[in-house]
């Protein structure tokens, strides 16, 4: 099966890099999102960093040629002409469950559908769908057109021609695929969610101020970005959702969200895209 047209579904952080990389890749691309705005911003983000990335020399194609290879649109099924799905919408099961069911009912049945969950299960999602056979997870990284991982992820019933296709094509679009089961938060999220967890803790408790706590994890160990200038980076939303993903499926309370972490999503201090987290962006 040769992969022609990628459609994406949610043009937000993750959805929009990774229609940015693939179309960087050569792939004709449909970014769908149902709010025009977001299309719009999306539209924007993609222009700075393919510009970055041009100017540092990553890029050797044009702007326009990559951007020529993108079609942006708020109707759903136009993702008719798509023959290989990645679902990049809000990390909500309700949201996800509607999304998969939808596309799954126009989509023609050999169309492999893939989610980039951070840590919802495959197998749960794959049954939303008459193709669980079909459906597996592609875990990106955020900031995608920088990060080379993909997490692969099967579920019980994905078939190993899914996954030799899904990983070529991971590979194809220059990222290097690591599998991982199909267990809550599966690697990436397993570790490094409560490791955030645990920093925001520890502001909580005085152990350190924002800057303390981060500036440890970066000169002490190394780490690009301090963990809660990670989570900012994230959104703290994504990281409660990741956190109650982890506490539910697991039924341990060492992965019990942090207290702060919920007020400060209450607040609507969602990290950068919100102008406010641990630290002020405005
Ligand atoms: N496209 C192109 N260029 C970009 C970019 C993008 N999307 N984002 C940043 N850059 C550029 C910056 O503009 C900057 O360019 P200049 O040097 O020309 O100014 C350059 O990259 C370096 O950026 P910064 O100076 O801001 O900071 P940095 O050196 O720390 O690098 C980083 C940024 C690559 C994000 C680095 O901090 C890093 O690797 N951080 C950790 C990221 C991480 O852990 N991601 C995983 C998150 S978890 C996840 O995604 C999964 C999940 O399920 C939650």
């Amino acid at each position: 099966m040769e992969i022609k047209k990628i459609g994406i579904v949610g043009a937000g952080t993750m959805g929009h890099g990774i229609a940015q990389v693939a179309a960087s890749s050569g792939f004709e691309v449909i970014l769908q999102d149902i709010s025009q705005e977001q299309l719009n911003r999306a539209l924007k983000s993609m222009e700075k960093s393919l510009d970055k990335l041009i100017e540092k020399g990553k890029i050797s194609e044009a702007k326009e040629t990559i951007l020529g290879r993108l079609k942006m649109t708020t109707d759903v099924t136009a993702l008719k002409e798509a023959n290989f799905i990645i679902e990049a919408v809000f990390e909500n099961l309700e949201v996800k469950k509607q999304v998969l069911q939808t596309l799954d009912s126009f989509l023609p049945s050999e169309v492999i559908i893939t989610s980039n969950t951070s840590s919802i299960s495959i197998t749960k999602l794959a049954a939303f769908t008459t193709r669980a056979d079909r459906f597996m997870g592609m875990h990106f990284m955020n900031p995608v057109p920088l990060m080379t991982l993909v997490e692969l992820i099967k579920g019980l019933q994905t078939s190993s021609e899914t996954f030799t296709i899904v990983k070529g094509l991971a590979e194809k679009m220059g990222k290097v695929p690591v599998e991982a089961n199909d267990f809550p938060g599966f690697i990436s999220n397993r570790i490094l969610m409560p490791m955030i967890n645990e920093a925001i803790f520890a502001l909580m408790e005085g152990v350190g101020t924002v800057e303390a706590i981060d500036t440890v994890m970066k000169l002490g160990m190394n780490h690009p970005m301090g963990p809660l200038a990670l989570a900012d980076l994230i959104g703290l939303d994504v990281c409660l959702n990741i956190m109650e993903v982890l506490y539910e499926g697991f039924g341990d309370p060492k992965y019990r969200p942090c207290p702060l972490l919920r007020k400060m999503v209450e607040a609507g201090y969602l990290g950068r895209k919100s102008g406010r987290g641990f630290y002020n962006y405005s």
